[in-house]
């Protein structure tokens, strides 16, 4: 089976401090696949690498199996079409109203008139479970609801992968659940692949298929939930350790 996304022996270092020391990854089409890892150990880094937000330094990136390592800017747009990205803390437009924040990008990179858009908008709504709340701000909704909205504005255009960057960071105990559910219900539903980067270890273990460790710059650990409680790597331990003992 062919890769969706995989990353070969990547690095990426930001003024000779490395992050990304060689990381290897791969995802399998329509796994659900979370990286955990503390803060500040290069997971927004990893997925903006993935989206071509960042370039790597060394290393390979493949999206099914096309090498897209050193695509120019303007051959990145045409690929990040296949990506939806839901982004730490939902940056939202606080000016825009939900309507023109999920519309966004089909303003941008679509022909659609403006009856579709409408359209579009309001069943990418009813797939988060927020409908006809079109014309409010971010700022008259929960951050559940943002979250949400984050959600459905990273699905505008059909994604076949969906990355999520901390989607339950700041969320109570509730939302957090709801969240979990909503990225379960998509992957079955749409049948996307998902990956997303967290250090919220009940999400990572309720919604993945597979469940890796970004430590020192590298995936130390990379299983099945029921694999990796039954025989964590040292690094792994620690990290499950320090997290029940609720550091964040
Ligand atoms: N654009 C950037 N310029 C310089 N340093 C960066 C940049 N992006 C990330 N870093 C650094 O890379 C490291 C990993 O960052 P990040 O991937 O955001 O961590 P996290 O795992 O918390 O998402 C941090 O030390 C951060 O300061
Ligand atoms: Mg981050």
């Amino acid at each position: 089976m062919q890769a969706e996304l995989s990353l070969e022996r990547v690095l990426k270092s930001f003024e000779g401090q490395t992050v990304l020391g060689g990381l290897d990854l791969e995802v399998n089409p329509g796994e659900t696949l979370s990286i955990l890892g503390g803060s500040g150990t290069g997971k927004s880094v990893t997925l903006k690498l993935m989206i071509g937000l960042l370039r790597s330094d060394a290393g390979r990136i493949r999206f099914r199996g096309r090498d897209v390592t050193t695509l120019s800017e303007r051959e990145w747009i045409a690929v990040r079409r296949h990506f939806g990205m839901v982004f730490q803390g939902s940056a939202l437009f606080d000016s825009l109203t939900v309507l023109e924040n999920v519309a966004y990008s089909l303003r941008e990179h679509t022909d659609l008139g403006e009856v579709a858009i409408r359209r579009i908008v309001a069943s990418k709504l009813a797939l988060v479970g927020l409908e006809g709340i079109e014309g409010r701000l971010p700022a008259q909704l929960s951050g559940g609801m943002r979250k949400r909205v984050g959600v459905a504005r990273a699905l505008a255009l059909d994604p076949e992968v969906l990355l999520y960057d901390e989607p339950t960071t700041g969320l109570d105990p509730a939302n957090s659940r709801r969240i979990a559910e909503l990225i379960r219900d998509l992957q079955t539903r749409l049948n996307v692949t998902s990956v997303v980067v967290t250090h919220d270890l009940p999400l990572a273990f309720s919604i993945s298929d597979r469940v890796g460790l970004l430590h020192e710059g590298e995936i130390v650990q990379l299983d099945t939930p029921a694999r990796l409680r039954e025989e964590p790597a040292p690094a792994m331990q620690e990290f499950l350790e320090g997290a029940s003992l609720g550091a964040p």
